[in-house]
């Protein structure tokens, strides 16, 4: 069928396919409201509280990283409610990718599934790297110590002095692991993802409650310390880019999304679950980041465990291996809901013809797209295994910010093609807020460095030209898969 750059796939088609109208074996429903909130949450707490938000008081915004957390909780906000309402418009595999195929076209699809390979897979080798630092953190802890060499990309500096690393074990391993039990099934995978984020929670309301008590107010004054004469350090242009620094620890709520056709009553479950893992992890960010900068003054929060500062001012030893052990299993789920999401959404890429047909192809025992998982983990413990990414983190959040303002437009164009639509779940208040979210998305992006914006040219260039070469080429419009 002949097609243009900005053919759209209708919703019909969109809803057809994932209405079983698929050939061979599907995927199978099996996720509830709790466990999908659990796997947005799953996603979302990690890196970004355990490690970024430090920094991020350290160097940007002093004890207002409360606020930061607090600005991009609310752009987050609006972009959930945006993604609720799409999802139960569209409760397709693909998420953001379907919805932007269906509002703005083809070439806007698939640069937005390219992006998301930043947002899904990038970010997933990056967390791998710091589920290593922690490992080898909390074995240090108990007198085991892993050969240096084997915990660092090539020629990255180790604890050790004069040893350079050679590979990350630990990082690429975690990966294959994991990998391994998403082949083996949904719900199995889900279960242990719902174990972990139930001890992920609980250590979090520790340190809340019990840093709580330690709490000199004083530390909050000046709650904004003045400007130091750069933009970006202090002041309130130091908030703001807290604020895109931190907002890598909203990424992950979107994944609930992705998982729409494995979820029971997607068009209601599937908004519940954004909506409730965001507002929960909010509130616990918010409070997280005011005991930290009210425990320990800001200008010693510089550190990769910002969360073991306030554990030694609280003072009990056993607490921080407990942190430790829990901070790990928080990294895990993200992993898995990131991994996870990803071959979801090359999933339906391929089901488009953007991609060779492997990547849609359904175990008929597992009932998951195995040998799609199987390419994904490979690809994803060779990055976490040889590259140091200390800057991959930004770059995953610019990626992500641009996805998230194509899904607020994607609500405005919807609302003017398909008035009169099904929606179980509308956002109140359209088409302002959505223009709202685009604004707070790019507000974001714009507190983030211009070599960050450099890179992510650099990276949809790369997407454009395999657009041009293969993808256009390959597109099934219109076609029922
Ligand atoms: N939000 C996730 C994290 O902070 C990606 O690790």
């Amino acid at each position: 069928m002949a097609h243009s750059f900005v053919t759209r796939k209708t919703i019909e088609d969109l809803r057809d396919w994932s209405d079983g109208a698929t050939h061979g074996p599907g995927f199978t429903r099996s996720l509830g409201v709790v466990s999908l909130t659990a796997l947005g949450i799953g996603a979302i707490i990690g890196v970004g509280i355990f490690v970024l938000t430090g920094a991020a008081a350290a160097r940007y915004a002093g004890p207002a990283v409360v606020l930061s957390f607090a600005l991009a909780g609310f752009a987050c906000a609006v972009v959930a409610l945006c993604y609720a309402e799409l999802a139960a418009l569209i409760p397709v595999s693909g998420s953001t990718y379907s919805y932007v195929y269906a509002s703005l076209g083809e070439i806007f699809a698939w640069m937005i599934g390219w992006d998301l390979v930043l947002e899904y897979a990038m970010a997933a080798a990056t967390v791998a790297v710091g589920w290593s630092g922690y490992l080898v953190s909390l074995l240090a802890n108990i007198g085991l110590r892993l050969p240096p060499q084997f915990t660092a990309p090539p020629g990255a500096a180790t604890a050790v002095a004069g040893v350079v690393g050679l590979v990350n074990v630990p990082a690429a391993a975690i990966v294959a692991v994991i990998t391994g039990l998403l082949i083996l099934g949904t719900r199995e995978s889900s279960r242990v993802n719902n174990v972990m984020v139930g001890f992920k929670l609980a250590v979090v309301l520790v340190v809340i409650v019990a840093g709580g008590l330690h709490v000199a107010p004083a530390h909050w004054t000046p709650f904004i310390p003045p400007n130091a004469g750069e933009f970006g350090h202090f002041g309130f242009s130091g908030v703001l880019r807290g604020a895109a620094v931190v907002f890598f620890a909203y990424i992950g709520f979107d994944a609930v999304s992705t998982a729409a056709q494995e979820a029971h009553e997607p068009q209601r479950t599937v908004p519940i679950g954004l909506i409730a893992s965001l507002a929960i992890c909010t509130v616990l960010y918010i409070a997280v980041a005011a005991v930290l900068t009210g425990v320990v003054p800001y200008q010693l929060l510089n550190r990769p465990d910002p969360i073991s500062a306030v554990i030694d001012v609280v003072g009990l030893p056993w607490l921080a291996i407990a942190v430790k052990i829990a901070i790990i299993a928080g990294l895990t789920t993200v992993i898995l809901v990131l991994l996870f999401g990803q071959a979801r959404i090359l999933y339906a890429m391929a089901k488009d013809g953007f991609l060779p047909a492997f990547f849609a192809r359904i175990h008929p025992r597992f009932h998951t797209p195995a040998g799609s998982q199987a390419l994904i983990g490979l690809a994803v413990a060779v990055v976490a295994g040889l590259f140091p990414i200390d800057l991959l983190g930004e770059l995953v959040s610019i990626g992500t910010l641009a996805a998230f303002a194509l899904v607020c437009m994607a609500i405005i164009y919807l609302r003017r093609s398909h008035p009169d639509a099904h929606r179980p779940f509308r956002v109140p208040g359209s088409p302002a807020l959505p223009v709202v979210g685009v604004f707070a998305c790019l507000g974001l992006m714009a507190g983030l460095p211009w070599q960050t914006w450099a890179r992510l040219v650099v990276w949809l260039v790369i997407g454009m030209t395999l657009y041009l070469t293969y993808g256009h080429r390959h597109a099934r419009n219109g076609e029922k898969s």
